[in-house]
C-alpha cells in the first residue's frame, strides 16, 4: 500500500493559497496527499497537473485523486523538465507550483527499490527505476577518491575516506543490509549515547541517493523552471529535507526577490525584482508538524509581482 502523510500539509495550502477556477502544478505528485488538499481547496474548478519521476507514485496518485475526474493530469517527468511539462499541458501558466523534494515514505519502506539500510534489498535507490545509474553501480564502480568526495560532498560525512576504503576493500557490493555493514564496521559499531540512535550508515545512504538521483541539480534546475513557469500574482512554493537542498532554493529565492542583486550607487536594484517573500524565514517542519518525516522539513514560498499592467 502507498503510505505518505503529506509534511505541513497545512502549512503548504496557506502559503500557495489555491482558489477555484485557477491551474496549478505538483511537480512531485508522489502518493498525492498535497494535490489532494489543493485540489479540495481550490474545488470546484481548480485544476492540477501532477508530475512525479516515479512511474509507482503515479499510479497511487491516480487512485487517490481519481475522484476530481478531469480536473487532474498526472505525467511522468522530473522537476527540472517543468518548462517543456507545463508547455505540453497546455492549460496556461499555473497560478501556483508545489515541489516537495525528497523521498515518499512509500519509496523508503518498500525494500526493492533499494533506499534503506533497515530493510534489506538490491542497491537501488532510483527514483525513476526505469533509467540511469543505480546505487550498486556507483559502490563498485567509482574510484577510492570520487567515493571519499561524494560522501563528502552529499552526505557531510567526516570520516568519508575511511568509508571509502572499507568500501572498496569490500566490493562487490550488491545488497543494501550489505553496505550498511560494512559502513558500521568502518565506523567501529554503533555509538553510545543519544548518537547512537542514528545508524552509522545514514549519511552515506543519503550521499548514494543525492547522487543517483542528481538531487541538487533536480532542486536547482526544478525552481528555477518554476520561478520561469508561474503565471503573475502566483506563487512557488518548495518544501526540501537537508541543508544542501534548502541552501540552493534560499539563494534562488533571494535572487528572485531582489536581495543579493547588484546594486547601482543609489543602492536601486540593477534588476528589478520580480517577486516577493512570502514567509520571512524558512519555516521548520519540526515546530509545526508532527509528523517524523517532517523533522527536517524546511517551507519556503515567493510570489510573482502583478506583471506590469498592474504597476503603478
Ligand atoms: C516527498 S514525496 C512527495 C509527496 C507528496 N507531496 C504527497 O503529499 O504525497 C516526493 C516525491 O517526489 C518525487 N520526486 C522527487 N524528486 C523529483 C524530481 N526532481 N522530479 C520529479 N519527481 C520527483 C519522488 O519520486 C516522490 O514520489
Amino acid at each position: 500500500m502507498f503510505v505518505h502523510r503529506p509534511v505541513m500539509l497545512a502549512e503548504v495550502l496557506e502559503v500557495l493559497s489555491p482558489e477555484p477556477g485557477r491551474y496549478y502544478v505538483d511537480a512531485t505528485v508522489g502518493g498525492g496527499g498535497h494535490a489532494e488538499g489543493i485540489l479540495e481547496a481550490s474545488s470546484p474548478d481548480g485544476r492540477l497537473l501532477g508530475v512525479d519521476r516515479d512511474q509507482s507514485a503515479l499510479e497511487a496518485s491516480a487512485v487517490r485523486l481519481a475522484r476530481f475526474g478531469s480536473r487532474v493530469r498526472l505525467v511522468h517527468g522530473r522537476a527540472s523538465d517543468l518548462a517543456s511539462l507545463v508547455r505540453a499541458a497546455d492549460w496556461g501558466q499555473p497560478s501556483g507550483i508545489l515541489l516537495d523534494f525528497g523521498v515518499s515514505s512509500h519509496q523508503l519502506d518498500s525494500a526493492e527499490r533499494g533506499f534503506s539500510f533497515q530493510a534489506d534489498g538490491p542497491l537501488d535507490m532510483r527514483m525513476d527505476p526505469s533509467a540511469g545509474t543505480t546505487a550498486a553501480d556507483l559502490v563498485n564502480g567509482l574510484s577510492h577518491g570520487e567515493l571519499s568526495r561524494l560522501l563528502a560532498d552529499f552526505g557531510e560525512e567526516r570520516q568519508a575516506r575511511r568509508i571509502a576504503t572499507a568500501i572498496v576493500a569490500a566490493r562487490p557490493i550488491v545488497r543494501t543490509a550489505e553496505l550498511a555493514q560494512v559502513v558500521e564496521h568502518a565506523l567501529g559499531g554503533r555509538k553510545q549515547g543519544p548518537e547512537g540512535r542514528i545508524h552509522p550508515a545514514t549519511r552515506t545512504f543519503l550521499a548514494l541517493r543525492i547522487a543517483v538521483n542528481d538531487e541538487i541539480r533536480e532542486v536547482r534546475e526544478g525552481v528555477n523552471a518554476a520561478i520561469s513557469a508561474v503565471a503573475p500574482s502566483g506563487r512557488v512554493v518548495t518544501l526540501t529535507f537537508h541543508s544542501l537542498e534548502d541552501r540552493v532554493v534560499k539563494r534562488i529565492f533571494a535572487e528572485a526577490t531582489g536581495i543579493g542583486t547588484p546594486r547601482d550607487a543609489y543602492g536601486h536594484p540593477l534588476e528589478p525584482a520580480t517577486f516577493r517573500r512570502l514567509l520571512s524565514h524558512a519555516l521548520k517542519g519540526d515546530e509545526v508538524d508532527e509528523n517524523p518525516r517532517a523533522r527536517s522539513a524546511r517551507l519556503r514560498g515567493v510570489e510573482r509581482d502583478a506583471g506590469p499592467q498592474m504597476r503603478r
